[in-house]
């Protein structure tokens, strides 16, 4: 289980934004510092935009930074459900080198191996890794169905895997590829944003579930043995 759980509880969205920006922003600064670079993974989906849009403001040496998506939907880059597009277009102006981890690989488990690969060139732990987390409890692309132990644990050295959620999340209902949960925990920093209160019971009671949960976040926070900052918007 996380060390321990730190609440950060905001009602004026900009005050959560500002929060949040700040201390991603010490976390990367100090990684450079400590290292002359910074690896971090950030969330798709809508909740983190305007955060990572204010974040891109701040005044980072980004040529030094590499961002990658903690999980992306299997589309074109084109397409609006692209994560690493969204990310892309805030980072790019900024000089960081912005990764995607989504192929063009036709079954979704090589296009998680084709992931895999791609992330074991980088300079591992990440230092920070920021989750979203849906109203199903699942965090990354780390959803119920066929798939989730493997993007739990798929062992030591594997950093991602292809994923085929089931049930399809409405809200994006195609394949991913995301970060298993075991390197999710070998981050340096993890924090959690969400918004509302029916996503903070949910987080809550896999909080309280631990290893057990049937929420996949409750399983992946289990695993991080860092202090794990959680952001809430209460509605
Ligand atoms: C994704 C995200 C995912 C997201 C949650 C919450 O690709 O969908 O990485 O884990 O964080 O689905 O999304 P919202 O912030 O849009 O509710």
């Amino acid at each position: 289980m996380a060390e321990e759980v730190e609440w950060w509880e905001f009602d004026a969205a900009e005050d959560l934004i500002d929060a949040v920006v700040g201390d991603v922003s010490f976390i990367i600064e100090s990684a450079l510092d400590a290292r002359g670079q910074a690896l971090v993974a950030f969330p798709g989906g809508s909740t983190p935009k305007p955060i990572l849009e204010k974040l891109a403001q701040s005044n980072i040496r980004w040529k030094n930074v590499t961002i990658i998506p903690t999980d992306d939907r299997l589309v074109a880059v084109d397409n609006p459900l692209s994560n690493v597009a969204m990310i892309a277009k805030i980072f790019i102006p900024k000089g960081a080198r912005v990764l995607p981890i989504t192929s063009d690989a036709a079954d979704y488990k090589l296009a998680g191996s084709a992931a895999n690969a791609r992330l074991a060139d980088l300079h591992w732990p990440p230092d920070l890794v920021w989750l979203g987390m849906g109203a199903d409890g699942h965090t990354a692309s780390i959803f119920p169905g066929p798939d989730l132990e493997n993007a739990i644990d798929a062992g030591k050295d594997v950093r991602a895997v292809g994923v085929a959620p089931d049930p399809l999340p409405p809200e994006a209902p195609v394949n991913r590829v995301t970060l298993t949960g075991t390197a999710i925990a070998a981050a340096r920093t993890t924090m959690l944003v969400i918004s509302g209160a029916e996503k903070r019971k949910v987080l809550e009671a896999a909080i309280e579930q631990g290893g057990k949960s049937a929420y996949p976040v409750g399983r992946v926070l289990d695993k991080i043995s860092v202090p794990v900052d959680i952001y809430c918007l209460d509605d």
